[in-house]
């Protein structure tokens, strides 16, 4: 069944390159992204592994754990991992999901037959400390993601979590946010007292609140 965001991600133990994982107890307070490729030795998927572990420190440095995933057993994923650090000059510092079954795949929906038979598409799931799915992302085998996009998106989570704010088209941190609409003018004047521009009464801008 399809995952909606505000759902509880479904948990599971698997093998992965870095040992069994209970994946609710691995996320433990982080956030965390789950991402799925659609098979080993594949080249598109090699840059994407290789793109993440060199952003490894910006995730770590927003308290979020990433985890990836290809229907392959770990023995092939290990030395894939080989190649993707040689040929993208970094190195895979992230455990890859072991799913030869398929099992986390069919749970998290990751497989879609009118694009890609038996192999997942370019799944990304974001989960929040509690353990409910906070974004979803689906892509083609044939693109690939962009990851500083994810950083950015991760940003809006965090911040839309822990203030009455959200964040316009483009927004990036430390940009303006507009406030929500279901708090007052005279609540958002104590809220946010940096203060706020009122361009109409259902859009109200003001300076990101943690700054
Ligand atoms: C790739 O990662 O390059 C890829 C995987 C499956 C189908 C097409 C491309």
């Amino acid at each position: 069944m399809a995952i909606r965001l505000g759902d509880e991600a479904p948990d599971f133990s698997a093998q992965t390159t870095e040992g069994q994982i209970n994946f609710h107890q691995w996320i433990g307070d982080h956030w965390a992204v789950l991402f799925s490729h659609p098979a080993d030795y594949t080249p598109v998927c090699t840059t994407e592994l290789g793109a993440v572990a060199k952003l490894k420190p910006e995730f770590d440095q927003r308290g979020v754990k990433v985890v990836g995933l290809s229907v392959d057993a770990v023995d092939s994923h290990l030395g894939w991992i080989r190649d993707i650090n040689e040929t993208q000059q970094t190195t895979v510092n992230f455990p890859i999901i072991a799913d030869p079954e398929r099992r986390i795949a069919q749970l998290y929906d990751m497989i879609h037959p009118n694009a890609l038979n038996n192999m997942t598409v370019r799944s990304v799931f974001v989960i929040g400390p509690d353990k409910r799915v906070k974004l979803t992302l689906t892509y083609p085998a044939s693109t690939g993601r962009n990851f500083d996009e994810l950083l950015r998106v991760i940003d809006s989570l965090q911040l839309t979590a822990k203030f009455s704010v959200a964040t316009p088209a483009n927004w990036r941190e430390g940009d303006d946010c507009i406030i929500s609409p279901s708090v007052s003018d005279a609540d958002a004047a104590q809220r946010f007292p940096k203060g706020f521009q009122r361009l109409k009464p259902y859009l109200r801008v003001t300076p990101q609140p943690d700054r």
